[in-house]
C-alpha cells in the first residue's frame, strides 16, 4: 500500500480506539492516510490522537468553512485511492446504504466514485438484525467490501460476531484490497481434507476434516500471488482461484503429490492425514466370512518427512489438532515434526466442518492466540504473516 491514499472514516463504537492503531499500521506499511471523524468517533477518540497519529488534519464537520476551502468535501471524497470505514457502526451503515448525507462521513461516501471497505463493530444482536443484515447486503450489492467482524466477547459483555477484526486481519484485508503480491515468484505447496484408507474396494477409514481451512488457506496465498499446488484428499470443496489441485485419496498419495510438487519455498500442511492405514483386501469383504480384524499400518508422516528432506521449503507450517492441554502438546509437536511453525487447534469443540475456527500461531519464539474467526480471515492472516516474514 506504499504510496496510496486512504481516507480513514472513524465511526462511533467503542472500537474507535482501535482505529488509531490501524492508522498507524497504515502509515507504517507506507499510506498516506486523511482521517475523517463522526460526531460518535469524537465521543471515543480524539481529533487530535488521529491527526498526530496521521500528520494531517483530521476533519470532523461538513460546516467548517476553513476545511472547504482547503478541500472541499467532493474533492476529499475523490482524494483517496481507498476510503475505509472503521469501525463501521450500525447506525452509518444503516445511512450509507439509504443514501443519507447528513453528516460528513455519509456525503463522502456518498459523493465517492473511490473503492469503499467497511469493517464493522458491534453489539451481536445489532450486527445479526434483519435491518443491519439487509443494510450490509445492499452495501455489498453497490461494490462496499465488508470485513466480516469477528466472534468473541464484547464490550458490553455478550459474546458473538460483531466484534472489530484484530489488527493484522484488518491491514490483509486492505493489503489484498490493493492486490499487494508479496508472495509473486513463490511456489507454496499446500494439504487439505482428510485421507481415506481403504479397507476394501468398497469401505474406507476417513475422519471428520472438511478441507475447509487448508483450501482457506491455498486461497489465501494465491490471492498474495504465489504459485500454489493444493493437494487436497477427497473433498468436494471448490478450487480457489489461482490455485493448482491435485486430487489423492490416501496418505501415501498425499505423501507421493507433495513429493512431486517440490521444490517449494511455502508448504503449509493443513490436512488431517490418517495415521495409520489398513491392509486393506482386494476384494470385497463379505459378512457371511465372520468378523474381520483390520491390521493397521503406520502411515508416512508427510510433515516430518518434509522436515527431513534435502528439499525442505524454507517456510514448513504445520497444523495440530488437539483434544484438550493444547499449547503443551502443540509445542512439543512443533518440535517432535521440525517444522518452523505451528498452527494449533482444538478440535474437540466442532470444528470440523464449521466456517469458523479458533488457533494458536506457535512460532517458537512463543505462541499467540489469534481468537476465533472465520477460516478465511485466519487463513489470509496467516498468508500475510508468512509474507512479511519471508
Ligand atoms: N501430518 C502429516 N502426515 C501424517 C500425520 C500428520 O503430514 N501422517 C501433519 C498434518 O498435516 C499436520 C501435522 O502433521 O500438519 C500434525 O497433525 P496431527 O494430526 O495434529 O498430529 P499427528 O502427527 O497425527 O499426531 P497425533 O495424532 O498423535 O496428535
Amino acid at each position: 500500500m506504499h504510496g496510496k491514499t486512504i481516507l480513514l472514516i472513524v465511526g462511533g463504537g467503542i472500537a474507535a480506539y482501535k482505529a488509531l492503531d490501524l492508522l498507524r499500521e497504515l502509515r507504517r506499511a507506507g499510506a498516506r492516510v486523511l482521517p475523517v471523524l463522526t460526531e460518535g468517533g469524537s465521543r471515543f477518540v480524539t481529533p487530535l490522537s488521529l491527526s498526530a497519529l496521521a500528520e494531517a488534519p483530521v476533519r470532523t464537520s461538513l460546516w467548517t468553512l476553513e476545511d472547504e476551502a482547503t478541500m472541499g468535501h467532493i474533492a476529499l471524497s475523490r482524494a483517496a485511492d481507498l476510503i475505509l470505514v472503521c469501525p463501521a457502526t450500525a447506525d452509518l451503515m444503516a445511512r450509507a446504504a439509504a443514501g443519507l448525507a447528513d453528516d460528513l462521513a455519509t456525503t463522502l461516501l456518498l459523493a465517492t466514485d473511490t473503492p469503499v471497505m467497511m469493517a464493522p463493530a458491534m453489539n451481536v444482536r445489532m450486527w445479526e438484525h434483519a435491518a443491519t443484515r439487509a443494510n450490509a447486503a445492499t452495501l455489498v450489492a453497490r461494490g462496499v467490501t465488508i470485513v466480516p467482524p469477528e466472534v468473541g466477547a464484547m464490550a458490553c459483555g455478550e459474546t458473538g460476531p460483531g466484534r472489530l477484526p484484530e489488527l493484522p486481519a484488518l491491514m490483509a484485508a486492505v493489503a489484498a484490497h490493493f492486490g499487494e503480491k508479496k508472495l509473486a515468484g513463490r511456489h507454496a505447496i499446500v494439504t487439505a481434507g482428510p485421507t481415506h484408507e481403504a479397507i476394501d474396494p468398497v469401505r474406507y477409514i476417513a475422519n471428520r476434516s472438511s478441507g475447509k481451512q487448508g483450501f482457506a488457506v491455498a486461497g489465501a496465498l494465491a490471492a498474495l500471488g504465489a504459485r500454489v499446488s493444493l493437494i487436497a484428499g477427497p473433498v468436494t470443496l471448490a478450487t480457489p482461484a489461482g490455485v493448482e489441485r491435485i486430487d489423492v485419496e490416501s496418505a501415501r498419495d498425499m505423501a507421493a503429490a507433495v513429493e512431486a510438487a517440490l521444490p517449494a519455498d511455502i508448504a503449509v500442511m493443513v490436512a488431517a492425514v490418517a495415521d495409520w492405514r489398513v491392509e486393506a483386501a482386494a476384494t470385497k469383504i463379505k459378512k457371511g466370512s465372520g468378523m474381520p480384524v483390520l491390521r493397521l499400518e503406520e502411515n508416512p508422516d508427510i510433515l516430518a518427512g518434509l522436515a527431513q528432506h534435502p528439499l525442505r521449503p524454507g517456510r514448513l507450517i504445520g497444523f495440530a489438532a488437539e483434544t484438550g492441554d493444547l499449547l503443551a502438546k502443540a509445542a512439543a509437536k512443533r518440535v517432535a515434526k521440525g517444522c518452523d511453525w505451528l498452527v494449533a487447534n482444538d478440535v474437540s469443540d466442532g470444528v470440523f466442518g464449521s466456517e469458523d475456527n479458533h488457533v494458536h500461531l506457535l512460532t517458537g519464539a512463543g505462541s499467540e492466540d489469534w481468537g476465533k474467526a472465520s477460516k478465511a480471515a485466519i487463513a489470509r492472516r496467516l498468508a500475510m504473516r508468512i509474507a512479511d516474514d519471508i
